[in-house]
């Protein structure tokens, strides 16, 4: 089995879904400190089958122990982690314990249990604001607040654990700008409180579930003036986890490196005006908008270079801003309809 942490969160719980059809039974561990009960239902409704769900805390040392003895876990995919950067910027310290001692105590209980093989979901904000029109895994890591500095603080910590025994197999994967949902239409972003990221503001300001997208910022140095992102389909996300868990559960003689960090993104860029027109174009839906300052920490323009992706995982993103927005729209119109 894998135990999949943080398995109800947007990432998580599609990942779940990519790791099942795969013929890959997981347990889902998470808090539900960001995530819905409910999502289990809508991977039960998926998949045919009620996934195996723990709820617990990945800090809690004697619960990792207890599920290591009670399921054959012969490898984790590590995505619990609280991912606000707002948040971050308040509460510290809450941040650093949750992101890093989580990761610190889930280490600790791997090595206890004799499992060394890890997926562990990092973050494109490792970058910080970067110069670089495409951003290379070696590109300067300048990580701007608490969320992001907990996010290479866990990557330098692996790059230590690696080294510290050969059977460790781990990969770090800096996921850009998650978005979509499921095409059911039965899974998605569902955090609790408000959801700060754009497509879904897009989408419920389109329903008229919000006041108009505020557009922050036009004066960017980018093709139309704002910011650019690397929008990434959650389940062209949750194929490249399968595809990093498949190579860390290869057996035979360890290779030299035993940590590798991936970007996952689609490597092309998109402006919140590109990714409101084609919401607009795709779903058949306006979306009310006005103008704003630039938002506090904001970076201009946030692309990956995916080539090691290409060649380590053997993956690359396939769904498009049509896809995206079609499916994000679906899903913000059945958590209306609910
Ligand atoms: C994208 C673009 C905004 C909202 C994300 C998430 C979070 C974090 C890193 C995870 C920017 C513009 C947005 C709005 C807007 N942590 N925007 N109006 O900023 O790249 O950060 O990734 O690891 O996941 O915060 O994503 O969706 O917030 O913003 O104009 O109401 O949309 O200025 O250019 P961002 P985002």
């Amino acid at each position: 089995m894998i135990l999949l942490t943080g398995g109800t969160g947007f990432i998580g719980s599609h990942t779940a879904l990519a790791l099942a059809q795969a013929g890959l039974p997981c347990v889902l561990l998470d808090n539900l400190s960001n995530s819905p009960e409910s999502t289990l239902e809508g991977l039960a409704r998926i998949s045919g089958q009620a996934p195996v769900f723990e709820r617990g805390d990945v800090r809690d040392a004697a619960l990792l122990d207890t599920l290591f003895k009670r399921h054959p876990i012969r490898a984790v995919v590590h995505g619990a982690a609280l991912k606000a950067v707002g948040e971050g910027l308040a509460q510290p310290a809450l941040y650093h314990d949750n992101n890093v001692g989580g990761s610190i105590t889930l280490i600790r209980a791997m090595e206890r249990a004799g499992v060394r093989r890890l997926v562990f979901s990092s973050s494109s904000t490792v970058y910080g604001n970067p110069a670089l029109a495409q951003l290379p895994e070696t590109a300067p890591l300048a990580p701007l607040n608490p969320e992001a500095r907990s996010k290479v603080m866990v990557e330098q910590l692996l790059h230590d654990v690696a080294a510290s025994h050969p059977d460790w197999r781990i990969f770090s994967l800096r996921c850009f700008n998650p978005v979509g949902a499921h095409p059911s239409g039965l899974l998605g972003e569902a955090p609790r409180g408000q959801t700060l990221n754009l497509l879904t503001v897009m989408a419920q300001a389109a329903a008229g579930q919000r006041p108009p997208l505020s557009i922050f910022g036009n004066d960017y140095p980018t093709p139309d003036g704002t910011g650019v992102r690397d929008y990434i389909h959650v389940m062209d996300l949750a194929r490249g986890h399968l595809a990093a868990l498949q190579q860390v559960l290869q057996t035979g003689p360890a290779p030299d490196t035993r940590h590798w960090v991936i970007n996952l993104g689609r490597g092309q860029g998109l402006s919140v005006l590109q990714l409101l027109q084609a919401f607009e174009q795709h779903t058949g839906h306006r979306v009310p908008h006005q103008w704003a300052p630039r938002r506090e920490g904001d970076a201009a323009s946030w692309v990956a270079d995916v080539t090691q992706a290409r060649q380590h995982l053997g993956w690359q993103a396939e769904l498009g801003p049509a896809q995206m927005c079609v499916d994000a729209w679906r899903w913000q119109s059945r958590l209306l309809g609910e």
